[in-house]
């Protein structure tokens, strides 16, 4: 089966920019299941609103997984206890609305879908690390379930690759998100485990990480609080293909990277 996953979708930039890449996207991959981060999707770039991730799911998005901003609209709150299509980080402490992984019906197989959050230069969140060996756990040996995509939606690269190397050959997939950069190291790790520290971000090219540039400048050369406004103009689409056999095992992986509109 293939999976398509989209890097962070953000702002209203991020939804243009959807609308220009995905039908293609669609028709050249093929993929079996779409999955994308929107925990930018908001118009704001802040969170994700119910009405924006109907919009995602009507585009032909499948399923959305989150991360640090998953918090930032409070509408998203209610929606996330009954949209299963939703995936919040499972790692965030308490017990927060929503599911930290979802499971699909793709070509006969049960898929799952995890996202968590790493913990460097990030916030006080549990271990991923621990987390993911409990829902692994869960899902291979209590549900049988092989084919396992996870979002790990942290800031270093060294997490990432620690957090891949932590799991190869337990899950299908591990693909960074976060950082809105994508990386070149897509490879698949022994034990059949596809990785790519960070597949980037869907929105606007010329802003900061999808942001206008002078307000972010502005708060580095100042250290001044400063509102982000999600920047305009031309678009870019970033994320990643991978393909599983029916026993979970990725055979293979390529970034997806479509050049600025
Ligand atoms: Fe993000
Ligand atoms: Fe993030």
């Amino acid at each position: 089966m293939r999976i398509v996953f989209l890097g962070d979708i953000v702002g209203n930039t991020g939804l243009k920019a959807v609308d220009a890449y995905f039908p293609e996207i669609l028709k050249r991959f093929k993929p079996d299941l779409t999955i994308a981060n929107a925990e930018n999707a908001a118009a704001s770039g802040r969170g994700l609103t119910p009405r924006i991730a109907e919009q995602l799911f009507d585009k032909g998005i499948e399923i959305l997984t989150l991360g640090n901003h998953a918090w930032d609209s409070r509408e998203i709150y209610s929606y996330l206890e009954r949209e299963k299509r939703i995936v919040r980080p499972a790692n965030f402490p308490g017990n927060p609305p929503g599911i930290g992984f979802t499971i699909c019906k793709v070509n006969g197989f049960d898929v799952a879908i995890v996202n968590l959050l790493g913990r460097v230069f990030m916030s006080d969140y549990d271990s991923p690390f621990a987390c993911i060996d409990g829902i692994v756990r869960e899902l291979r040996e209590s549900r049988g379930i092989r084919h396992i995509f996870v979002d790990f939606h942290a800031e270093t690269s060294s997490e990432k690759m620690s957090f891949a190397w932590h799991v190869t050959g337990k899950v299908s997939a591990v693909v960074g998100t976060h950082t809105h950069v994508q990386t070149a190291d897509e490879r698949i790790l022994g034990g059949g485990t596809a990785y790519l520290t960070d597949a980037g971000m869907t929105g606007a090219y010329d802003g900061i990480i999808g942001m206008k540039k002078e307000p972010v400048l502005h708060r580095f050369l100042t250290q001044m609080p400063v509102r982000f406004e999600v920047e305009q103009g031309r678009l870019q689409l970033h994320g990643a293909c991978i393909d599983l056999d029916e026993k979970g095992h990725a055979t293979h992986i390529e970034r997806i990277s479509c050049k600025p509109l």
